[in-house]
């Protein structure tokens, strides 16, 4: 590529008014089984930019829906739980994800990849600790307590309840690489919580089995989880090619962290898109020269895209990024 390549995490999504229309009146998670709506959905932010990928326009919530959990994503608070998972028999009903189980998945990355062309689908997933994490407490969390208290306290299931949703995200993972998704993105949003000890203990295990159960289908793996700075070498040891990197850290800093042999992505500041646009362009063209440093830069913000972002910054800012990385 002539310049480094940009996309933006949720670029689909509430910032967009042809997304605000197309949804009006459709529950998220039946939007998400719509193939026609999904395909929409997911170019639209890619017509307007000019990104240098698509992103599947789904949810993490979507396998588990799809395997018979009682899931609903209420706007906005976020994915709740008709029944939490919390003891042996909530574990063991987890069963792992056949392509039977989301044929609409199938059909919509099928029809996007021809009409993509030779722009990337980013297939997705959520990462174990963050589905974890709203299986257990029920809903969004800020602590993390229950999840914790499993971890803690009953690490056999905690392994058992991890074991099962590796299985069911690279069950999803694979639907959507064998449909025609040429990467994917694995999303531990919540993971930041954890201490690097117990990142080790009780995550590393299950993120490197999904790594490595990635690893035939020839997708380059992206890793990308929040408030991660001190974890950021533990998600390179996971081993995916690309680790995602939020806003805290600077991106010369995070590729001494992750180390030699990986490709960083991120990191604006998604907030800094409401500052006027001098500030904008003065930050983003920092993150261009600290990533300069590091072996592969993918141009993207350190978290989704807020939903009152005004659409007419991110369209400067992906120009902005083609432009000042042009070689
Ligand atoms: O463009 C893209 O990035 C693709 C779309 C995408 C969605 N969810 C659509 C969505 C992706 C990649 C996700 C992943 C996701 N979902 C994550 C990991 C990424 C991250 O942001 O850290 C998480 C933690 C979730 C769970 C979830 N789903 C939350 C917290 C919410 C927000 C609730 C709210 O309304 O504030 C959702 C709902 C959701 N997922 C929306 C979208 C566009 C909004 C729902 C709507 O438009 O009605």
């Amino acid at each position: 590529m002539p310049y480094t390549p940009v996309w933006y995490m949720r670029q689909a999504g509430r910032s967009l008014p042809e997304y605000r229309r197309v949804r009006e009146g459709i529950e998220m998670l039946t939007a998400c089984a719509t193939p026609d709506l999904v395909a929409e959905i997911t170019l639209q932010p890619v017509r307007r930019y000019g990104t240098d990928a698509a992103i599947f326009f789904s949810d993490i919530v979507v396998p588990l829906r799809a395997i018979g959990v009682d899931v609903d994503i209420k706007p906005n608070v976020g994915p709740v739980m008709g029944a939490p998972v919390r003891d042996r028999a909530g574990v063991a009903a987890l069963r792992p994800l056949e392509p039977d189980d989301v044929p609409y998945v199938t059909e919509a990355v099928r029809a996007l990849t021809k009409e993509l062309g030779g722009t990337p689908l980013i297939g997705f997933a959520g990462g174990p600790f963050t589905l974890a994490s709203y299986l257990i407490e029920g809903g969004p969390s800020k602590n993390h307590d229950r999840t914790k208290a499993m971890m803690y306290g009953e690490p056999d299931l905690w392994h058992e309840l991890m074991d099962r949703l590796t299985e069911i995200t690279l069950g999803f993972l694979r639907v959507q690489a064998d449909a025609g998704a040429s990467v994917t993105q694995l999303f531990d949003s919540w993971v930041g919580a954890v201490a690097p000890q117990d990142y080790r203990t009780y995550v590393l295990p299950h993120t490197k089995k999904i790594f490595e159960g990635l690893a035939g289908l020839g997708v380059p793996r992206i890793h990308f989880g929040v408030g991660t700075g001190e974890l950021l070498g533990l998600l390179g040891e996971a081993g995916a090619d690309v680790v995602g990197v939020d806003w805290r850290v600077p991106l010369d800093e995070a590729a001494v962290r992750v180390g030699a042999g990986k490709a960083l992505q991120g990191n604006l500041d998604p907030a800094i898109l409401h500052a006027p646009w001098e500030v904008i362009e003065g930050r983003a063209r920092d993150v261009l020269d600290r990533g300069r440093v590091a072996e592969g830069h993918v141009f993207n913000l350190g978290h989704g895209v807020l939903p009152s972002t005004d659409p007419g910054q991110l369209e400067r800012l992906t120009d902005l990024v083609h432009e000042a990385s042009a070689r």
